[in-house]
């Protein structure tokens, strides 16, 4: 018998993320090749006809596994039976605005949003932040849907991760499959904190082999930067290897870490690692059968440290910033 097609809802479907992550979806690539999809995006009024307009072209492409494709400017039908919603809409900084102004402006989007998951997402609901703020506007969105386990609210680092796994193989010459257990730490943005003290490289120390002033003084910069060197060549943020990322973080989510390997993962702490309890922050996770724990134990040199508490405080001052607004 056909399985029942899993509900998907995307926000921000007619962006340039959007456009690259829904024929992945579309295809098979989020949730695996046996599992039918049914798309449900939600847009704001302006962007419905582009959003049809890929909806159009999902039909075109004539993927086997998508079943259907539905389009809103609603969050409450939106989010209506969803049981993994990708939250990537979100207002951009423009010129003039204040970071208070742009934590204001995406509580206008994600503090609905989280309360539309309250009210008539499913019981199995996944939730990820891509738009940014992404760790608050996480926060923002979970803090409003109190009936929903405040662990099914993550947010993206997996882009952080993969571009470390990137930089990391390039360095060493070796590929990134036979890079395990790097993290990232912390909050997406340039205070993150990309950690190889832990990382294995076929099987051996990855920090044996490289010099802490490179970690310091080009690793750690390269990578939490990425997003605004990608701006400044393209003219425009990243967008495929966000979609890409985003997929990996829900397959993972989904179907488990490998043996041997975690994932990074902005998540609601539990105050492990001294991260005060309910920041979303990223940890190292490992996931199986549709959960995630963090993983416990890891030895944490001055080095780490310092950069962990760095981009925690962040994290603390941006929830301080949108309590004082109201928005949690
Ligand atoms: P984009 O401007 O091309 O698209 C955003 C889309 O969101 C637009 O179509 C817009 O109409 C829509 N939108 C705005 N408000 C909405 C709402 N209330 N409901 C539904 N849709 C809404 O932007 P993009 O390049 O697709 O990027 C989207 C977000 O992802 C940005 O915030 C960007 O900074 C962020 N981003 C995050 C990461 C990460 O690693 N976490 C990486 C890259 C980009
Ligand atoms: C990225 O990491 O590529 C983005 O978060 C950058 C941005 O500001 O949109």
């Amino acid at each position: 018998m056909a399985r029942t097609p899993v509900n998907v809802t995307v926000t921000g479907a007619a962006g340039q993320i959007g456009y690259a992550l829904l024929f992945r979806i579309a295809s098979g690539q989020l949730l695996g090749a046996d599992t039918p999809v049914k798309l449900r995006l939600l847009e704001i009024p302006q962007a419905v006809k582009a959003a049809e307009g890929t909806a159009m072209e999902l039909a075109d492409a004539a993927f086997p596994l998508l079943s259907g494709v539905d389009i809103f400017d609603d969050p409450v039908k939106a989010f209506e039976g969803a049981n993994v919603a990708l939250l990537v809409g979100a207002r951009p900084r423009t010129a003039g605005m204040e970071r208070g102004d742009l934590l204001e402006a995406n509580g206008g989007i994600f503090k609905p949003q989280g309360a539309a998951i309250n009210a008539g997402a499913a019981d199995d609901i996944k939730v990820l932040v891509v738009g940014n703020p992404a760790n608050t506007n996480a926060l923002i969105a979970a803090s409003h849907a109190p009936d929903v386990p405040t662990g099914r609210f993550t947010a993206m680092t997996r882009l952080d991760h993969n571009r470390a796994l990137s930089q990391l193989g390039a360095k060493l010459g070796v590929g990134v499959a036979d890079i395990k257990k790097l993290t990232i730490w912390g909050n997406h943005s340039a205070t993150q904190y990309p950690d190889v003290f832990h990382a294995e490289v076929a099987g051996k120390s990855a920090a044996d082999q490289v010099d802490e002033a490179w970690l310091a003084d080009e690793f750690i910069p390269t990578v939490a930067k990425r997003g605004a060197a990608i701006i400044a060549a393209r003219g425009a943020s990243s967008a495929a290897s966000a979609a890409s990322a985003a997929i990996d973080h829900i397959y993972t989510w989904v179907n488990g870490t490998p043996e041997g390997d975690w994932t990074s993962m902005a998540i609601p702490s539990d105050g492990s690692y001294g991260v005060p309890a309910g920041l979303i922050s990223s940890f190292p996770v490992v996931t199986k059968d549709g959960a995630y724990e963090i993983v416990q134990g890891l030895e944490l040199n001055e080095f780490s440290r310092t950069r962990i508490d760095a981009s925690v405080a962040e994290l603390a001052e941006e929830r301080d910033a949108v309590r004082a607004l109201g928005l949690i």
